[in-house]
């Protein structure tokens, strides 16, 4: 791809004495994707920070389906980023910690295993929101550099930014404030970093509401079984209550589009449907140790050492004890991609990135997306 528009660029250099610097110009359906939050999006950032291997998942058998080597990413393959990714004609999203010169053009994906929204989630171990935040600015910063600010500018308003974020603010909850009053920190978190996403020019998001946090294999071994519905019921009230908070932020912010996608429902009907759904075994984790697979110790490098790993993680619906396999991963993408309203709403994301190229014809729309 590089390769080829660089060719372009010269020879259209060559032919019409079009400058150079026009060939910083991108494709004008050129949408990027940014991505934010915890471990059900992190493609290896906590490789690279001062942390320990409860945040990490960079080796073996992570990664063993689809990449054939550890990468970081908390399942056997690829997770719901890869796949939108692939599915938008994107490349695989950049690692921001990743060391290198990056090219973000086509986005970069900031999310850290174990973030919250609240920096107290894990603090010292992860990069919480608001310091993934900060890294978007300085990536903007760069982009008007490379750019120009109009063409940087363009491109963050047309690139979709996909937020995964809140499951470990609820499952390290240790403060007295009710339920209540702890989304409401959690929510508002949220909308902070919302908001300065759109100040640099996002306009559109991409989320998921929250899964059912009692149902992972870790919580299930913790309560004895079959599901923490203590648990459950905070991430149940997180879901009342997001898409309230986003469409206070649509009358807030002019332009401002989302498409939220129930995981909370595909979840349940996979772990009470397994083999509709093409799994064997949706009660234990693929990889781990204990009841359900529910002790942490996939890999080994936890504490625990000794771990049972299943031979075809595509039978499985969990990887580990807290994680997904890549093949119940690339259901959720398929959905949030091109879901009907039933399971994403009001936009899935095919609708949000398709946005701007229809706009080519009508040029003025820009502004109100
Ligand atoms: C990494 O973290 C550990 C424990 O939190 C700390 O003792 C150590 O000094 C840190 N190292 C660096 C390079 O920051
Ligand atoms: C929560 O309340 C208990 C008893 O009322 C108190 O001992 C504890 O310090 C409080 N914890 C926090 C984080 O405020
Ligand atoms: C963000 O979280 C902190 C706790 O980390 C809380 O004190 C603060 O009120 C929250 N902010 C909003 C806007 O809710
Ligand atoms: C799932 O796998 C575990 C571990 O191999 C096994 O103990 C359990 O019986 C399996 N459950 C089903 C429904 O096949």
């Amino acid at each position: 791809m590089e390769i080829s528009s660089a060719f372009i660029c010269l020879l259209l250099s060559f032919t019409t004495f079009v400058t150079l610097g026009s060939c910083h110009n991108l494709p004008e359906n050129h949408v990027a994707l940014f991505i934010f939050g915890d471990s059900l999006f992190d493609p290896g950032n906590n490789n690279y920070i001062n942390t320990t291997t409860d945040f990490q998942a960079n080796f073996i058998p992570y990664g063993e389906t689809f990449f054939k080597y550890p990468t970081g990413r908390f399942s056997d393959g690829r997770l719901i980023p890869d796949f939108i990714a692939q599915f938008a004609g994107l490349p695989i999203i950049p690692t921001y910690l990743k060391p290198g010169k990056h090219k973000f053009t086509d986005g970069v994906n900031f999310a850290s295993g174990g973030a919250g929204a609240l920096v107290e989630s894990h603090q010292g171990f992860v990069v919480d929101l608001e310091t993934q935040i900060k890294y978007f600015k300085r990536v903007e910063k760069s982009l008007r550099q490379e750019l120009g600010d109009a063409e940087a500018k363009k491109l963050l308003s047309k690139a979709v930014y996909m937020i995964s974020v809140g499951g470990n603010d609820y499952l390290t909850k240790n403060s007295n404030a009710s339920q209540e009053e702890f989304a409401s920190m959690v929510l508002g978190n949220l909308t902070v970093a919302l908001k300065e996403i759109y100040k640099k020019g996002g306009r559109k998001f991409g989320f998921s509401n929250m899964i059912p946090l009692g149902c992972l294999p870790y919580m299930k071994a913790q309560s004895g079984g079959p599901c923490d519905d203590e648990v459950t019921a905070i991430a149940k009230f997180h879901n009342a209550r997001l898409p309230k908070t986003l469409d206070k932020l649509k009358k807030e912010l002019q332009g401002f589009k989302y498409s939220l996608y129930n995981i909370y429902q595909s979840i349940n009907e996979r772990l009470s449907n397994p083999s509709k759904y093409g799994f064997k075994n949706a009660t234990t984790a693929c990889c781990g140790s204990g009841p359900y697979g529910g002790i942490y110790s996939c890999g080994g490098k936890r504490g625990v050492t000794e771990y049972d790993l299943c031979d075809n993680p595509a039978d499985f619906f969990f990887f580990d004890s807290y994680h997904p396999s890549e093949k119940a991963y690339r259901q959720f993408a398929e959905m949030m991609w091109s879901g009907t309203n039933d399971i994403v709403r009001p936009y899935n994301l095919k609708t949000l990135f398709e946005d701007e190229a229809s706009s080519i014809h009508h040029p003025n729309i820009v502004n109100e997306l």
